[in-house]
């Protein structure tokens, strides 16, 4: 990375396709996709299907219109959704569960992020005079918003269990399912064993610059096909992008760890600094979120304060900022972030204390 260049902490989705991706786009096979002629498109849905260990995989523009496909396929209308209260699903994609599907989320708040089988029981209800019958249960792995945390398997085996003996379908959101597996040391594929269906991106961590896969049973993916059809998402010849899906899929899960390790790197940092709250124990993958109330400064001027020192990372909540490592940050980088921060931190604390304000 170029010294002058920013070190863009403000999401895994920023990433550029690398050298590779851009050679197989140039050069990739292609034909025309909504006939299920494209070789480059079908050769990565096999791949993905195969990797998951699944019966069938389909290429969609992007995690939104997988997961909005996915609540479709596994829901009538009138049905509610079980989420955890600061999911994707919920909070970031339009409302498109009532949109789409004509459900009704019912979030349900986990402290670390990661919902069980005992907070989402209480919440399952029947068809009744005046309940709406729970139609899906949507989980989320890594846990965006929970800064990046992990659902061991045996959680999301224990949720699938009791979830498919009361007949109720469950659908992961996988966005980032390969830090994941890489944080658990084990394979997509064990760990998504017991999903319905799952969706995960191979844009953000894995540095392709389009495209999401959702993956599950050949008859669900079949109907997915339809869908994706209805939302505009069926593409012509998009083995161009296939091409640099598939190097997301085979290649850069292996990588993943540098990205855990700099945002582990990048929390131990900025934990010295007086005025951050952050407890670096909790960093598990490339996610961190970190309390900026101490400094006095509301997390847009602390963004506006890292930009102007070369750092961009973006506010979450009203006390909160999110840092993201991904392909294009090294360890340089994070080195960087921490310094600005310091020094943002510094003056923050300088002029609170020329007010007289006791530092939180
Ligand atoms: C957990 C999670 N799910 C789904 C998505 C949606 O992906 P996209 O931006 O490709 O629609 C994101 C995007 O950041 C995400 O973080």
């Amino acid at each position: 990375m170029s010294e002058n260049a920013f070190v863009d902490l403000r999401s895994d989705t920023v990433t550029k396709p690398t050298p590779a991706m851009r050679r197989a786009m140039a050069e990739a096979e292609v034909g025309d996709d909504v006939h299920g002629e494209d070789p480059t498109v079908n050769r990565l849905q096999e791949r993905a299907a195969e990797i998951f260990g699944k019966e069938a995989a389909l290429f969609v523009p992007s995690g939104t219109m997988g997961n909005t496909i996915a609540v479709k396929l596994h829901t009538r209308h009138g049905e509610e959704v079980i989420c955890e209260a600061r999911s994707h699903v919920y909070n970031y994609e339009l409302a498109m569960m009532a949109w789409f599907a004509g459900c009704l989320a019912r979030p349900v708040k986990a402290e670390d992020g990661i919902l069980r089988w005992r907070d989402i029981e209480p919440h399952i209800q029947p068809l009744s005079v005046h309940w709406a019958r729970t139609g899906l249960i949507a989980l989320e792995n890594t846990h965006n918003m929970a800064g990046g945390r992990v659902m061991p398997k045996e959680v999301l085996d224990e949720i699938c269990d009791h979830a498919h003996e009361r007949g109720l379908k469950v659908h992961l959101d996988g966005a980032r399912i390969f830090n994941a597996a890489t944080y658990l040391g084990s394979s997509v594929r064990e760990l998504c064993a017991k999903v319905d269906t799952v969706m995960f991106c191979l844009s953000k961590g894995l540095g392709a610059p389009v495209g999401s896969m959702l993956v599950g049973p050949a008859d669900l993916i079949a109907q997915a096909r339809l869908y994706r059809k209805r939302l505009g998402g069926a593409m012509r010849q998009v083995g161009v992008l296939a091409a640099a899906g598939l190097i997301a899929l085979e290649e850069m899960p292996k990588r993943l760890h540098e990205d855990h390790a700099n945002a582990r790197l990048l929390a131990e940092g900025l934990a010295q600094i007086p005025g951050l709250r952050i407890d670096p124990s909790k960093v598990e993958t490339n996610i961190l979120i970190l309390d900026v109330s101490g400094l006095g400064l509301t997390p847009d001027e602390v963004s506006r304060e890292l930009k102007a020192r070369g750092v961009l990372a973006g506010g979450v909540s009203a006390t909160e900022i999110r840092m993201v490592t991904h392909l294009d940050v090294d360890r340089a980088g994070c080195l960087r972030a921490i310094e600005a921060m310091r020094r943002v931190a510094a003056a923050a604390l300088e002029a609170k204390h020329l007010l007289g304000v006791t530092p939180a």
